[in-house]
């Protein structure tokens, strides 16, 4: 295999796809959609979101201190893709983009009620990264539609229709390979 060296640059990929929420002291809502984030802890149970300052939704969920991570299904790529272009400074896009807010269980920013899972969060930390700032916040509260969740309980992936990021590209996931832990006798 040859490779060719390349400058740094945030090549990781799949990266997920979400729609982030937070609303204002005055109860405008916002959406903004994020690419750079991931999974930072299980106990208390974390995640981390990589933002520029420069963002509308940067200085409200820098104030009120909530968010919440909507995960949308490959029929709401219009949303999403809308969301990542247009900023709340200038435009309310809940009525652009038809989303419908629902209220949350413990913060006070709305969920989308069109995406399957949604992750009510309070921030516990901002770390200045440079170009970003990473927030990181507790998930406070899980909300998962009724229809992925199998005989057990837990998330049937199969059904989620979930997008992923790679490069500036919006994908869907092919077929299931393997179980984790697969390898092992
Ligand atoms: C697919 C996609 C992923 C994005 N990921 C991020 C991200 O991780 N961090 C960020 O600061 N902006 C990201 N953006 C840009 C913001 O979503 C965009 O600037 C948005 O209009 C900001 O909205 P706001 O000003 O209402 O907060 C992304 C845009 C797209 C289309």
């Amino acid at each position: 295999m040859s490779k060719r060296l390349q400058k740094p640059f945030p090549v990781l990929y799949p990266a997920p796809l979400v729609l982030v929420t937070c609303v204002d002291e005055q109860g405008k809502p916002n959406i903004i959609t994020l690419a750079w984030l991931g999974t930072a802890a299980a106990k208390p149970p974390q995640v981390a979101l990589a933002i520029r300052p420069s963002r509308y939704s940067h200085a409200i969920i820098g104030r009120t201190k909530e968010f919440a991570i909507n995960i949308p299904n490959k029929d709401l790529l219009p949303a999403v893709d809308q969301c990542g272009h247009v900023s709340g400074a200038r435009a309310d896009k809940f009525a652009q983009t038809g989303l419908t807010p629902k209220p949350a269980a413990q913060i006070r920013a709305p969920l989308i009620a069109e995406c399957p899972v949604n992750l009510e969060c309070r921030l516990s930390q901002t770390v200045p990264l440079g170009s970003h700032d990473l927030f990181i916040g507790e998930i406070v509260a899980v909300h998962v539609d009724e229809e992925l969740l199998d005989e057990h309980g837990s998330i049937d992936y199969g059904k989620a229709q979930a997008v992923a990021y790679l490069g500036n590209e919006y994908w869907s996931l092919g077929e299931r390979l393997k179980t984790s832990g697969f390898t092992l006798k």
